[in-house]
């Protein structure tokens, strides 16, 4: 097994390195469920940051980074279903993701797009344009969720 010569390796190097084989022991594991939930609540802290600024007429300038970060997230966030991720940690990931992952995919590929549509407007201080689109994006959201996510 690679995974067992790999940590093999690892305990190898940390005993040369004199770490405690019991500190490698306990690296926490990733958690792609968790992940992908905390993501999305920071993504909708992004979201909630812009809704209130437009609402107030902020300059829509320092949304160009936070809404590149949603498109870079959104690009990765597939990878974060790997099969048998269907269960646990409360999971509202419905089984038509593995069923159709194409279609979960393409969903999220557009969300990627719009937002970094948002963030060339966002960049390019234009207003009026970054409002329009934030409300294309916020559909790409709920296009997903329909298909995607338990109620
Ligand atoms: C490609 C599909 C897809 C897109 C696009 C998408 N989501 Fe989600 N979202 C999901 C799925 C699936 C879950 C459930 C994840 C889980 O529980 O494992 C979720 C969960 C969430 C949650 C709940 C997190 C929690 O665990 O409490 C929030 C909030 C959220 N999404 C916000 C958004 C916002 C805002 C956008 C748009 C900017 C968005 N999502 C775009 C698929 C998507």
């Amino acid at each position: 097994m690679r995974a067992t010569r790999l940590a093999a390796m690892g305990l190898l190097l940390a005993g040369g390195l004199g770490i405690g084989a019991a500190a490698l022991a306990q690296a926490p594991a990733f958690n792609p469920i968790r992940t992908r939930q905390d993501g999305q609540l920071l993504v909708l802290g992004s979201f909630i940051g812009m809704r209130t600024g437009l609402m107030h007429k902020l300059p829509v300038k320092p949304y160009a980074e936070p809404a590149m970060a949603i498109a870079r997230w959104m690009e990765q966030y597939p990878t974060l279903f790997p099969p048998g991720s269907d269960k646990g940690d409360n999971t509202k990931a419905l089984p038509a993701i593995w069923k159709n992952f194409a279609g979960f995919q393409k969903d999220a590929a557009d969300s990627a797009a719009a937002a970094k549509k948002l963030a060339m407007l966002a960049k390019a201080d234009d207003t009026a344009g970054f409002a329009a689109q934030f409300k294309v994006v916020g559909q790409t959201c709920d296009t997903c969720h329909k298909e995607f996510r338990a109620k």
